[in-house]
């Protein structure tokens, strides 16, 4: 309630990347002391239990933060004391990189959606690793999700994700291949089956060299079913143990908000309410075509806790959530385990 009375109407006076970034830093100073956790999770309430078993882990609940929220892992405390299971830390790319020009995030409220160009802006996978690893973050699985640099082209594109890999794997529980996001030229591309094969065979036996931890795939929202089900199966070919269903979409049918001010705010993906069903959708294609070989992390417009059963009805192990965060504010971990606390 306080969140979307008082302090929602604040953040979105100012813009979405600098209202994130001031989220973001709060809640890295929470995360920094001991004191100010256990205040934040006692404000929160406690989050119940429902083990879940994924990708051989055993998660708490169903519920975590999707990739991009945290890429650099400043918080992993504050997001375990919020109640998550498990978070994505990332995209992280090899080499530190800035990302896409500002303005590059921006909010539809009468969508409940954002649209983001960010473009991996990261500080980085080998930073990041020091963070996670100096963080103790007890109960929170962390997922490092990985990608190229925008400099790389997609004939090298391995090498990014490999040296990405080793400098994350150390101090991570699994590790997301992000192959889905709409803002690194060319990216989807690796998509195509050849690219997809040569990727997840590579970072799946570098995963098996280095002592084995899961690995899962990220995909996008706007291939055919046909497509999905290929590439899902081709993960668990090559070895992979999850599939992570959806990315931001490059769609932008069906909204309410005015279409001179999508015009205006361009290229980018969309996420939030505009991308429940379709995610959804893929979670299901995903799951009749893996059947039992690998768990499905269902991700994309999830706001309430019907849209968690949704997901989990379609076939998902797992949840995650990134826009609902920002329109319905820190309680809503605690009210979306109405999901799993029926
Ligand atoms: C601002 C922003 C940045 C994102 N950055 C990443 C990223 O770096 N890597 C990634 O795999 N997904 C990224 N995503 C996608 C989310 O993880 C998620 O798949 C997508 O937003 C759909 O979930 P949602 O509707 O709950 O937001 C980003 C999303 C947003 C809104």
């Amino acid at each position: 309630m306080m969140y979307t009375s008082l302090i929602r109407p604040l953040l979105f006076q100012l813009s979405a990347e600098h209202a994130h970034n001031m989220a973001l830093g709060g809640l890295r100073i929470v995360s920094q002391s001991g004191i100010s956790t256990a205040a934040l999770r006692a404000a929160v309430g406690s989050v119940p239990d429902a083990p879940v078993q994924a990708m051989g882990l055993t998660f708490r609940h169903p519920l975590g933060l999707a990739a991009g929220m945290d890429k650099n892992a400043v918080a992993l405390r504050a997001w375990e004391a919020l109640g998550f299971s498990h978070l994505e830390i990332g995209t992280v790319t090899p080499r530190p990189q800035p990302g896409n020009p500002k303005p590059r995030m921006f909010r539809l409220p009468e969508d409940e959606a954002l649209i983001n160009r960010m473009g991996f802006n990261n500080g980085g996978a080998e930073a990041a690793a020091l963070r996670i690893k100096s963080s103790k973050h007890c109960n929170l699985i962390v997922g490092g999700n990985i990608g190229r640099n925008k400099t790389t082209a997609n004939e090298q594109a391995v090498d990014d994700y490999l040296a990405a890999l080793n400098a994350v794997y150390a101090v991570v529980d699994y590790i997301a291949v992000n192959v889905s996001s709409p803002n690194t030229p060319g990216l989807r591309d690796l998509q195509s089956e050849a690219s997809m094969r040569a990727l997840l065979e590579a970072v799946a036996n570098e995963a098996k060299r280095l002592g084995g931890k899961p690995v899962a795939v990220k995909i996008d929202p706007d291939s055919s079913k046909e497509h999905v089900q290929r590439t899902a199966s081709l993960a668990v070919e090559c070895g992979l143990k999850g599939i992570i269903a959806t990315n931001t979409t490059v769609g932008r049918t069906g909204l309410r908000t005015p279409q001179a001010r999508i015009d205006a705010i361009g290229a980018g993906g969309l996420s939030g309410a505009p991308l429940t069903r379709r995610s959804t959708e893929v979670v299901e294609w995903v799951r009749e075509a893996v059947g039992s070989s690998a768990s499905v992390l269902g991700v994309g417009g999830v706001r309430t806790a019907k849209d968690v059963h949704d997901k989990l009805n379609a076939g998902a192990d797992l949840v995650q959530v990134y826009s609902g965060l920002v329109y319905e504010g820190p309680a809503m971990v605690r009210q979306l385990a109405a999901a799993w606390n029926a």
